[in-house]
C-alpha cells in the first residue's frame, strides 16, 4: 500500500518549507523564527486551536476529527531547533547563518509533520483530536520535557503519543522501531581530582599527583562497564576530556576529568551513576587526593512501550509495505528527548530512512526530500487508523 496521495501531492510544498527552515537554522529554545512559521502554517490549515510557547517556544496545534465519540486523543511530535555546526553540504538552499545548521534533519521533521497536519485539517477522517507538537530544543536543552511540565499532556489530555527521526544508513522510505529501549539514556559526568602541587622534577614525592590519579581513575571506571554492568545489559563510558596542568615541570593540585554515559536501562544508569562516584573518589583516596563527582542526568532511556511500538510498526507497513518495516531494531546508544514524553505517556519512536549518506550531526548531513511523504503519510495514517472514523 503506497504513500497517501493526497500527502504525496504535498511534497513539493513540504520540501519547500523545509528549504526555508534550513536555511534559516535556530538553536535550542531561540527557535522563534521556526515556532512563528509553524504557528502561521497551522492556522492556515484551519487546526482548531494554535498555541505557542509551551516549554518556551513549542508549538501545539489541535485538530479535531469530524467525529469525537470515544473522546480519543493522539499527540504527533515532531523537533524544530538545529546544531551549532558549519554547513560543509552542497546544497542550493545552505545554512544562510554562519555556525548553525540543521545538521539532524529536524527541518524535514517538521516539515513533514506540518504535512500530516494539513491533510488531516483538510479531511479530519477521524474520530477524535490530533495534536500536532512543535518542540523546540532536542538538542540537549530538554525541550521536550520543558513542554511536558508546561502542561503539554494534561491541557489537552493526550492519551498516547508518537515521534519520528530520521535515519541515514536505513534504507530509504524504510521503518524500524522496538518495543522496549529504543535509544539510550544521555548523562554527563564532571570529575574533580586533587591532590597536592609539587616539583615534578626535583620533589614529586612531595606532591599528591593529580595528573597520576586522574590516569587510575580513568583506567578504573572501565572496570565499572566490565565488571558491575550485567554483561547482557549495555553501557558506555566514555571519559572525552582530561584538563590540568600549566607547565612541563609542575606537579598541578588539581585535573578535571569529563564525559558522556549511556545506557539502555533505568537500573543500570542507577548502578552507573554510584559506581562512578565511588570508583573515583575511593581510587583518588588510594593515591592520597580525593575525588567529586558531579553526574548530570540529561535525557532518560527513550523507552517505547509495546502496543504502541506494534501500532506504529502496523502503521509503516500500511505505508510502506511489511517488507520495509523492521519492528526488532537493534537499539542505539544515542539520546533522545522524546524520552520525556515517553516517560509521560504510553508511545512509540520510530526511525525513517534516509538511504546512504553521512550520519546525523555531520557538517555534511542532508536532509533525503524524498522521505518527507513517507513521514507525513505515517502521521496522516496513524491518527486514522487508530481513531477510524468508521
Ligand atoms: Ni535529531
Amino acid at each position: 500500500m503506497p504513500i497517501v496521495n493526497r500527502v504525496a501531492a504535498l511534497s513539493d510544498e513540504m520540501a519547500a518549507w523545509r528549504h526555508d527552515f534550513h536555511e534559516n537554522p535556530e538553536l535550542l529554545y531561540e527557535v522563534h523564527r521556526t515556532a512563528g512559521i509553524v504557528a502561521e502554517r497551522l492556522r492556515e490549515f484551519g487546526c482548531d486551536e494554535v498555541v505557542t510557547g509551551i516549554g518556551r517556544t513549542g508549538v501545539v496545534g489541535v485538530i479535531r476529527g469530524r467525529k469525537n465519540t470515544a473522546g480519543r486523543v493522539i499527540g504527533l511530535r515532531a523537533d524544530m531547533d538545529a546544531l551549532p555546526i558549519e554547513e560543509a553540504a552542497d546544497v542550493p538552499y545552505a545554512s544562510k547563518i554562519p555556525g548553525k545548521m540543521h545538521a539532524c534533519g529536524h527541518d524535514g521533521h517538521t516539515a513533514m509533520l506540518l504535512g500530516g497536519a494539513k491533510y488531516l485539517t483538510e479531511t479530519r477522517n477521524f474520530d477524535g483530536t490530533a495534536i500536532v507538537i512543535f518542540q523546540p530544543a532536542e538538542e540537549g536543552g530538554a525541550g521536550g520535557k520543558a513542554m511536558v511540565d508546561d502542561g503539554l499532556m494534561t491541557r489537552w489530555g493526550i492519551q498516547e503519543v508518537y515521534g519520528l527521526h530520521n535515519m541515514p544508513g536505513l534504507p530509504e522510505g524504510h521503518f524500524a522501531t522496538t518495543p522496549g529501549p529504543m535509544l539510550a539514556s544521555s548523562d554527563t559526568i564532571e570529575i574533580t581530582i586533587h591532590g597536592k602541587g609539587g616539583h615534578a622534577g626535583a620533589a614529586p614525592h612531595e606532591a599528591i599527583d593529580s595528573v597520576l590519579i586522574g590516569a587510575q581513575v580513568i583506567s578504573a571506571l572501565q572496570s565499572i562497564v566490565a565488571r558491575n554492568v550485567d554483561p547482557l545489559k549495555s553501557a558506555v563510558i566514555s571519559i572525552t576530556m582530561f584538563q590540568g596542568g600549566t607547565a612541563f615541570n609542575i606537579i598541578p593540585a588539581t585535573v578535571k576529568l569529563g564525559g558522556t554515559v549511556r545506557t539502555l536501562d533505568p537500573d543500570v544508569r542507577d548502578l552507573v551513576e554510584r559506581r562512578i562516584a565511588e570508583v573515583a573518589e575511593n581510587t583518588a583516596r588510594a593515591y592520597g587526593g580525593s575525588a567529586e563527582t558531579k553526574y548530570t542526568r540529561l535525557y532518560p532511556v527513550t523507552m517505547n512501550h509495546a502496543r504502541e511500538a506494534g501500532i506504529a510498526a502496523e502503521v509503516a507497513r500500511d505505508v510502506v509495505g511489511a517488507d520495509r518495516v523492521n519492528e526488532n531494531l537493534t537499539p542505539v546508544m544515542g539520546g533522545e528527548d522524546f524520552a520525556f514524553m515517553l516517560e509521560a505517556r504510553p508511545g512509540a519512536f520510530v526511525f525513517l530512512g534516509m538511504g546512504d549518506g553521512p550520519m546525523c550531526h555531520h557538517p555534511a548531513y542532508k536532509f533525503n526530500d524524498n522521505i518527507l511523504g513517507h513521514g507525513a503519510s505515517y502521521w496522516a495514517r496513524l491518527v486514522e487508523k487508530q481513531m477510524p472514523a468508521g
